[in-house]
């Protein structure tokens, strides 16, 4: 099985060093083959804030696919915010808002929700719900494809569904449709598994992580990360995307233990082939 860690959420500047020390502990012990960043990377978009988020990233074995989030835009700075709302943020992580990263058997598209205009909510556009959808046709039979951004496309508690990704009702079943496997997101610092229904019969998956290092947990949900382990490409059959399995493991940090331990997992079934 390969493996994909899928931090969200460390908003550095407040960070805790303990629960970073532990989570490149733990990423060292999985050796990921890459770590995804969905976003809030810092908590005000300040230079010093992603010198330390580049610090961290740099420690991680693999590299590293990240998209901003809100807090990576000036909020208090206005000029900044309108006339270079990314200077930090690509200063710091480069130029590309919405990465990729591809092998023989993994897809990930990157994908910049965030909006200067807004302070808080994110947003998909019509043009990059095309491209992402156009990205997921091509993709080879045997790769899971993964979409990230950092808004959530689903809520668990129905407080969250103001926190809504604007644009979701069309993005998701055109994103299922087109292959897409997995949604990783964050933003809402809760962690859960939930199912994409496309248009047609195909099913695909959401995954949020919680706050990976930052002290702003919410009420008693620890930090967390998600650990995606996923069949090798093809190894069955490259033209039967059937075969192809994925589990979603989530990983709370143990203050007793001072470590990242296993609390759940999902096993994720994809139910047909791209349409
Ligand atoms: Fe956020």
């Amino acid at each position: 099985m390969n493996t994909v860690l899928h931090l969200s959420d460390p908003h550095f500047g407040t960070e805790q060093p303990a629960v970073q020390r532990a989570l490149l502990d733990f990423a060292a012990r999985q050796a990921p083959e890459v770590v995804l960043l969905s976003g809030d990377i810092t908590q005000r978009a300040r230079r010093s804030q992603f010198a330390a988020a580049r610090q961290f990233m740099a420690a991680l074995p693999a590299p590293v696919v990240a998209v901003p989030g809100n807090h990576d835009i000036p909020l208090f700075n206005l000029a900044a915010r309108l006339l270079n709302p990314y200077g930090n943020y690509r200063r710091a992580l480069g130029e590309n808002l919405a990465p990729t990263f591809e092998s023989a058997s993994l897809l990930v598209l990157g994908v910049n929700s965030s909006r200067p205009a807004r302070h808080v909510d994110g947003e998909v556009s019509a043009e990059q719900v095309a491209q992402v959808a156009a990205r997921l046709r091509r993709a080879d039979a045997g790769q899971l494809r993964i979409v990230m951004q950092h808004h959530p496309v689903r809520a668990q508690e129905p407080s969250d569904l103001d926190n809504l990704l604007i644009g979701r009702d069309v993005a998701v079943p055109a994103w299922v449709d087109a292959g897409m496997d997995l949604l990783v997101a964050g933003h809402i610092h809760l962690p859960y598994v939930q199912p994409l229904a496309g248009s047609g019969q195909r099913q695909a998956w959401t995954a949020q992580a919680g706050t990976a290092l930052s002290r702003r947990v919410r009420g008693a949900v620890p930090n967390s990360v998600n650990l995606i382990r996923y069949d090798a490409a093809g190894n069955a059959a490259k033209t039967a995307c059937r075969h192809r399995r994925c589990c979603v493991e989530r990983w709370d940090y143990s203050e007793q233990d001072g470590a990242f331990t296993v609390v759940a997992q999902h096993d994720l079934a994809f139910t047909d082939t791209a349409g």
